[in-house]
Parts: C-alpha cells; structure tokens; sequence
C-alpha cells in the first residue's frame, strides 16, 4: 500500500486539509495529485464563512461550495463545513442588523438554506466558531450583543432542523488551555441543557513549538469525550516564528515592521527549525494515537506552507514553515516523522 497520511492513519482517524479558493476552483494536476493521495477529508478554508457564501441578505452564492462539495463525493472524502455563525468574516449587510426579530430571521434563513443544501453531502459543520474570550467568559460579539447566550443553543437547534443526522461542532482555539477549556465545556453543557445536539468539540489547534504542552491537551481530550464529544484536532499547524507580542519589549506602538527577529527564516528554515518542527509533530501523533477512539479527525489548516494564513499573521510578509509539506509541496522532515511513527513503533 502507497504510504500516504490517509494510509497510516486509516484505522485511527479522518487526516483532513483545509483547500483554499483556488485549491477548490483550479486545481492543478500536481495539487489535485497531493490532495487525493495524503488526505480522506476536506473543510473550506474560507470559501463558506458567511460573507462568501450569504453577500445579501437574499442571495446565496454557492458556485465554489458546490465545487468543493463535489470534489470531496468525487473522492469519497469526510467533507467538514466551516462555518455557520462566526462573529468574523460576515458580509457587511450582516453587521448592521441590530435588532433580535431580524437577528433571528437572519439565523434562521442561513443556518436552515445551507444545511439543507447539503443535506446528506456535508458530513460536519462547525456551528459556531470562536464564542469565547481567553478567560472561558463569552467573547462579545454582534450574536452575543442581539440575542443573548441563547443564540448559541438556537443555532445547533436549527442545524439539526435541516439535517438532523450532521454532525454538529462547537470548535475555537486555545480551548485546550485550562481556563478557555473550562469556559467550553461550561457553554457546551449550557447548550445541551437548552435542548440542543452537540456531537463534537473542534479544538483548532494552531500551535507552537514549545506549546501547549503535551499535558495540557491530553487533558483536554480526556476532558472533553469525557463529556460524550467526539474530539476533532480541526486546524493544525505550528508556528516555527516567533510570537510578535513576545518580542514586542519597549515596542509599546506594537510597530513590528522592519523588525528583522519577525522574520528570521525568510530566505531558508535551518536544519536545527526542522528537525523541532518533525519532533513536535511526532509527539503530538504520538498522543493522539494513544487516543485515537476518541478523535474523530485531525485536519491541517492548508495543504502546504505556501497557502498557510501563518504567511502573512500577524503582519504581511512573514514566511512559515507550519505544515507538513512546504512550499513546492515537497514533504519535510515533520512528514515523515509523522508517517514513520506507526511504522517504527
Ligand atoms: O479574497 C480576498 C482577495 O480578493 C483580496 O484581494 C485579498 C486582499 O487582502 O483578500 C482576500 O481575502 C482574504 C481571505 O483570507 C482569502 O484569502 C482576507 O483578506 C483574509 O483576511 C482571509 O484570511 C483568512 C482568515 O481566516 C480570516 O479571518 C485565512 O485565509 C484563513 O486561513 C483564516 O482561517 C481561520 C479560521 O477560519 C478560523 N480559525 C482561525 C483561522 C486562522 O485565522
């Protein structure tokens, strides 16, 4: 058998890729090749978040989604929606609504037109992204600002309406992390209690090298299915840059740019970043196969370095190495560690 991501892992769990606009639209013979051989499940990058997918208030745009959605039937991949209610990215005619009638109306007709459309195609959604503040409280936003904590219930009630057999997520990040942990697990039970179906947690997992430590999110597994959630790893990658705030010190106007320490690698990531990266990827596949009746999917956040959002965050220009492939789409140290670890075990 071909060794591939998908291969290694198929007893364990979905390896998935979030695919860019272009990686839905036009994909080449060498992405396309990649794609099918590496990885059984696909999530949109950005193509079905609201302001792509809803413009106005009575047009959907579904061109590119049905193009995605396509591509994974054609390749009988694990297709994940991303997202339905997420307080980024709305359409600007989303932002002005201002009373809780029309909020409601609003929830109602996007979350019922788009799980419905892929009624039966679409495996699972992301139902709300990223409700929370670091500290576990809700994270203010337009929904929380309208409607109230109930708005969270309300749109897992909704999505079930339209397809009552999707699988339903509740996904951020740094909810591994004890604090935020503690404040999702508090909203998920909320939202059961209100009568709602949630059937996973998504813990995005973008990652540095050094954290969050192996401890941390074994205990957030063990958390969270403890609850009767599936686990889903959603967008991993790691950082090998450092964390701008960090290296902030007297740059109190946060004026990053021109700053050589924000860019270190631009011309070649050294051996030394290499070797860490595959390191940390070994430990975090080790872990989640210790688990693997738990996690239900691990997907990376981009096929290969040259598509990651690390890119260009939290300045333009930046170049990373966060993926498993790198920007010719040769695979780097980090992937073999990542396939070999079953093999030599
Ligand atoms: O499509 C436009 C293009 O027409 C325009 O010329 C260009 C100029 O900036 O922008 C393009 O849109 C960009 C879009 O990605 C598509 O490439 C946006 O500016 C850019 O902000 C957007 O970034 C995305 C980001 O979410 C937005 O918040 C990243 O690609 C995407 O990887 C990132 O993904 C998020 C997850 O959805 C949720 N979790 C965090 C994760 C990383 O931030």
């Amino acid at each position: 058998e071909e060794v591939s991501l998908k291969n290694t892992y198929k007893d364990d769990f979905y390896i998935g890729a979030a695919l860019s606009a272009s990686q839905i639209e036009e994909k080449e013979a060498k992405t396309d090749s990649l794609i099918t051989k590496e990885f059984n499940s696909i999530t949109a990058e950005n193509i079905m978040k609201s302001m792509y997918i809803h413009p106005s208030k009575d047009k959907y745009d579904f061109t590119l989604s049905d193009k995605f959605v396509a591509y994974g039937e054609k390749n009988k991949m694990f297709i994940h929606g991303h997202t339905l209610i997420w307080h980024s990215q709305l359409a600007p005619w989303m932002q002005q609504i201002k009373d809780s009638t029309e909020m409601k109306a609003f929830m109602k007709d996007h979350i019922s037109t788009i799980v419905s459309k892929y009624k039966g195609r679409i495996n699972s959604w992301d139902v709300v992204n990223e409700a929370l503040n670091e500290d576990g409280t809700l994270r203010k936003s337009i929904f929380l600002d309208v409607l109230g904590e109930n708005y969270l219930a309300d749109a897992f009630k909704l999505a079930e309406k339209a397809d009552p057999k999707v699988q339903l997520y509740y996904n951020d990040y740094n909810i591994e992390e004890p604090a935020k942990r503690e404040g999702a697990i508090t909203l998920i039970k909320k939202i059961k209690a209100a009568g709602a179906k949630v059937d996973g947690v998504g813990i995005q997992a973008h990652w540095k090298l050094d954290r969050p430590s192996l401890e941390v999110i074994e205990e957030s597994i063990l958390a969270y299915s403890a609850l009767g959630l599936k686990v889903a790893f959603t967008e991993l990658d790691i950082t090998v840059l450092p964390n701008p705030w960090d290296l902030r010190g007297a740059d109190v106007n946060q004026n990053f740019e021109g700053n050589a320490k924000m860019n270190p690698y631009a011309e070649k990531i050294p051996d030394s970043i290499q070797i860490k990266l595959a390191d940390r990827y070994a430990s975090i596949f080790k872990l989640f196969l210790k688990h693997k009746d738990k996690i239900s999917r691990v997907t990376f956040w981009g096929v290969d370095d040259k598509q990651s959002w690390l890119n260009d965050w939290p300045i333009k220009g930046r170049t990373n190495y966060p993926l498993l492939f790198d920007a010719k789409m040769q695979p780097k140290k980090a992937y073999f560690s990542v396939v070999n670890l079953k093999q030599t075990k």
